[in-house]
């Protein structure tokens, strides 16, 4: 589906019926990554999936930042008529974007849901890195990006053509809207105190093996989180929906049925 808000036009799965769920996918990638989610989102539930600007089939943006991002998905919200609170959840990149939309947006969300995701900023030299990914995914294309996460993505028993499916998926992305939001991780903000000030309920979950936003990141934020819930993937590295997609909707449909019960 399609919309067109106040800050571009916008691609968007929309599956389902009942409360809003919102889900933000990493970087460099699409809506496309939490298709495979089998068995799928449970019944009650209204699955929504923006493609973030600057990716998959949306506005691509030449300047954009973690704000803008959280900013757009709210723009799309309110032009498809959702104004009842959400279950706001990202992996990754989307973690990130969740944890903005926490602080700006907090009267909008339910409940959060943070996989394979980071709360710091980036050092001086992080920053500096993610500037020149920039300049080189703008020469030669996102396929940099894919052969900088080989061996690190996925776990090492994930099978390689689905690995390569994804990497191909990866490389697709809009070369301007991939540069851009390198460098928005580059200046995101210290989310580490925003952290604590999160009071609704949390799921946390994150790949065994994820050697991007590692298992010990992510209970690290378990503990920073008050009563927030942890899931482990086993079998799964940074992109547990696509590597195990069943355990992974297993662990968020356990976690929406706790929000209704
Ligand atoms: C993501 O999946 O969003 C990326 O791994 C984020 C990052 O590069 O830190």
């Amino acid at each position: 589906m399609r919309v067109q808000t106040s800050m571009g036009d916008f691609a968007f799965d929309d599956t389902g019926r009942g409360r809003p769920l919102v889900l933000l996918h990493g970087f460099p990638i699409d809506r496309s990554m939490w298709r495979p989610l089998t068995p799928p989102i449970r019944d009650g539930w209204r699955v929504i999936a923006p493609d973030l600007p600057g990716f998959g089939e949306s506005t691509v943006r030449a300047q954009c930042s973690i704000a803008d991002l959280a900013d757009a998905v709210f723009a799309v919200l309110d032009a498809i008529g959702v104004r009842e609170k959400i279950v706001l959840g990202g992996l990754s990149m989307g973690g990130i974007v969740c944890f903005d939309a926490w602080r700006r947006y907090a009267h909008r969300i339910a409940a959060i849901l943070l996989i394979d995701t980071r709360p710091n900023a980036e050092t001086a030299e992080g920053r500096a890195a993610r500037y020149s990914v920039a300049l080189s995914v703008e020469k030669d294309g996102p396929k940099v990006v894919a052969d900088s996460m080989r061996g690190r993505l996925f776990a090492l028993a994930t099978p390689a053509d689905l690995q390569e499916q994804w990497f191909a998926r990866i490389s697709a992305q809009p070369r301007i809207g991939t540069a851009a939001c390198a460098r928005a991780l580059g200046d995101r903000a210290d989310s580490w105190p925003t952290l604590a000030t999160i009071n609704v309920p949390t799921l946390i979950i994150v790949g065994d093996q994820d050697a991007i936003t590692p298992p010990d990141l992510a209970k690290e934020m378990h503990t920073k989180i008050t009563g927030s819930h942890l899931a482990i993937i086993n079998g799964a590295g940074h992109m547990p929906p696509v590597e195990q997609p069943s355990a992974t909707a297993d662990a968020i449909n356990a976690f929406l049925g706790y929000l209704v019960a």
